[in-house]
């Protein structure tokens, strides 16, 4: 804080969504704006409601949190009042910035008709041929569309202006890092954009100077939707056993999982500029740690496991997830 990006580590789907209701709630966070596109979801449980999100940022739980859709971002238009309806957001709070592009349904269907997609097994939302359109200069933007009219603003100015006054501003990042399309080394089974923490502080129009923190989202497993490799990966019927297997809140495609990889952690920390790390689903591996909301309550093999990560990345766990409730978080902040 003031401006802090969090930024996935693995695959995706690391429960950034968590992490951001749970400082928008804590931090009393003045504002945040949301990057990418709708291909991710953004899960946030509270009081016992599930709210999956893929436009509207998941800071939503604060009232006070100015919610904000970034320059960079592709929005969805039906999917984005779906959420309004759901979140209930009023106008006064969510902004679009007027110059973020349109994803379309002609975009879904090239995405599901192409081979090549097929095989990298892609959301299906047609999120990479809306970057083509925006990329060859024809894509239509927030300011073409008359019922976003009420949301538009100068998102970038808005964010820049909120600095200045020492504002608090989360950046919250899509996806993980190991879908960039530049950086992850995974190419083509990669999403359509660089996923990575400067990327997201891009997407927002604030410069790297005026970032103070990198949050970096890990959870104590690994897990990964569609095509390309995996390292260490495990069965099905394994993933069942341990308890990890996971369907996807978006798509509801079923999750490859394998087991925390430290080297890739430690990797991932040093080019996102990790100075901060959040650990999720503690309790998933170790299931005495549910519900817990003091370090002190973990069981002595769930602590080994946290200093190890942070011995191997240099990273300070300062959040960690024991449950799906936003509040189920130790902060070992100061
Ligand atoms: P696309 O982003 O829909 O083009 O899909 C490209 C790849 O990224 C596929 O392997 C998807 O499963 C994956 N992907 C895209 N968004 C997410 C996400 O939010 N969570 C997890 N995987 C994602
Ligand atoms: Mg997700």
């Amino acid at each position: 804080m003031p401006c802090t990006v969090i930024v996935g580590a693995f695959w995706g789907d690391e429960g950034k969504g968590k992490i951001s209701s749970y400082l928008a709630l804590k931090d009393n966070l003045d504002f945040c704006v949301r990057t990418g596109s709708v291909n991710a979801a953004h899960t946030v449980w509270f009081e016992g409601k599930k709210f999956a999100l893929h436009m509207v940022p998941a800071a939503f739980l604060n009232p006070k949190t100015r919610l904000l859709i970034a320059a960079g971002a592709n929005i969805h238009v039906p999917q984005f009042f779906k959420e309004v309806e759901l979140t209930q957001v009023d106008k006064t709070r969510m902004g679009i910035d007027q110059g973020a592009s349109i994803i379309e349904e002609k975009h879904s269907e090239q995405d599901k008709a192409s081979a090549i997609n097929k095989g990298i097994g892609t959301t299906g939302w047609g999120v990479g041929p809306a970057i083509e359109e925006r990329v060859r200069r024809t894509a239509k933007l927030a300011k073409d569309i008359p019922e976003l009219k009420p949301y538009l603003t100068d998102g970038v100015q808005e964010v820049n202006d909120g600095l200045d006054e020492g504002k608090s501003v989360l950046l919250e990042g899509t996806q993980g890092f190991m879908l960039s399309l530049f950086l992850s080394g995974g190419y083509p089974y990669v999403t359509g954009r660089d996923t990575g923490a400067s990327a997201i502080a891009s997407e927002a129009g604030v410069g790297p100077t005026r970032v103070d923190d990198v949050l970096i989202v890990y959870k104590s497993f690994i897990t990964r939707v569609g095509g390309g490799p995996l390292p260490g990966e495990i069965t099905r019927e394994e993933a069942l056993k341990r308890g990890w297997f996971e369907v996807a809140a978006g798509t509801g495609r079923e999750r490859r999982s394998a087991p925390f990889d430290f080297e890739l952690a430690w990797k991932n920390a040093k080019v996102n500029g990790a100075t901060q790390a959040a650990m999720t689903k503690l309790d998933v591996i170790y299931p005495s740690c549910r519900g817990a909301r003091k370090y002190d309550d973990l069981p002595k093999e769930a602590k080994d496991f946290i200093r190890e990560v942070e011995a191997k990345t240099g990273v300070p766990v300062v959040l960690i997830g024991t449950g799906p409730e936003a509040l189920d978080i130790i902060d070992r902040r100061e």
